[in-house]
């Protein structure tokens, strides 16, 4: 428990820091754009069991944003995180601004092939190659063991870990479980954007869940039918569907044939906001 945060906003500041903290210490990174809820929350409590030193960034970052997206609108509260931080073990809040982290004439991209293309990235073009480029320069600024994220955004989970290993970077990535809401509703800074109705039929992305996870433990094995099944209760909602797909956790390639070890994704518009979602299957 701390009363008041240490909070950081240049990159040398922050590596000065860095660089007075014992080689043999382990250090837990929390990376957020802030607006936070208690999912990230979760993450620093996972990091404050497992890690010597905990940071959490919180930086809006441009670059994983698309020109039609909600950069600008993304809410933000710096005062109100920081407040809440401070019930936590935070050591550093590492706050940059863009000037710090994209200064003029920035120019260099970290991309990962593939993975980053299909299902989120293919609906928002250019999100994960945002995402992989200002991880890897929070990275090599913090250099941290273990980076903490929440499994609500689960293809992000698998783009980084393939960043991690493919660039050698030698730190774990430390994938938490989804926070929901006491009605179902996976916590998302987004879920700000809904309005009281959008909230209740928000609803219908878990409820989908527990029709498929009902319709496979009464033995259903055509995942043709329980996507059927779930697309049809989120449109009946109001919801529009962008994927609803059954992968394999690490590869993210699509399962035709229902097994264990299997991870739904899921990504609806309710209203004009986005919501994904992920649960895992067994049988
Ligand atoms: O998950 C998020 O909040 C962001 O994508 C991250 C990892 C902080 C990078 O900006």
């Amino acid at each position: 428990m701390k009363d008041s945060i240490r909070v950081i906003d240049s990159i040398q500041e922050m590596r000065e820091y860095r660089s007075m903290i014992y080689e043999t210490k382990n250090i837990g990174f929390v990376p957020t754009m802030g607006y936070l809820h208690e999912g990230h929350l979760s993450l620093v409590e996972q990091s404050n069991r497992e890690s010597d030193i905990t940071i959490v960034s919180i930086y809006v970052n441009p670059s994983q944003f698309g020109t039609n997206e909600d950069l600008l609108t993304y809410p933000r509260d710096i005062d109100r995180d920081l407040e809440l931080l401070s019930k936590y073990d935070v050591d550093a809040v590492f706050y940059p601004s863009s000037e710090e982290m994209y200064p003029e004439g920035y120019s260099t991209w970290v991309e990962v092939d593939g993975l980053s293309n299909k299902f989120c990235g293919a609906s928002r073009p250019g999100h994960f190659k945002g995402v992989t480029t200002i991880v890897s320069k929070l990275i090599n600024i913090i250099r941290p063991l273990y980076i903490y994220m929440g499994e609500k955004d689960f293809q992000q989970i698998a783009v980084l870990k393939k960043m991690v290993e493919d660039l050698d970077y030698g730190l774990y990535i430390r994938p938490c479980p989804i926070v929901r809401e006491k009605d179902g509703l996976a916590m998302s800074s987004r879920n700000a954007y809904l309005s009281p109705e959008e909230r209740i039929n928000a609803l219908c992305l878990y409820e989908a869940q527990l029709m498929a996870k009902d319709m496979i433990y009464k033995g259903e094995r055509d995942i043709h039918a329980i996507i059927t099944k779930m697309n049809r209760h989120i449109t009946s909602k109001g919801g529009k569907i962008d994927y609803i797909e059954f992968v394999e956790p690490d590869s993210l390639e699509i399962k035709k044939q229902l097994e264990d070890n299997i991870r739904v994704l899921m990504a609806a518009y309710i209203g004009s906001t986005r919501l994904i979602d992920n649960f895992e299957i067994t049988v």
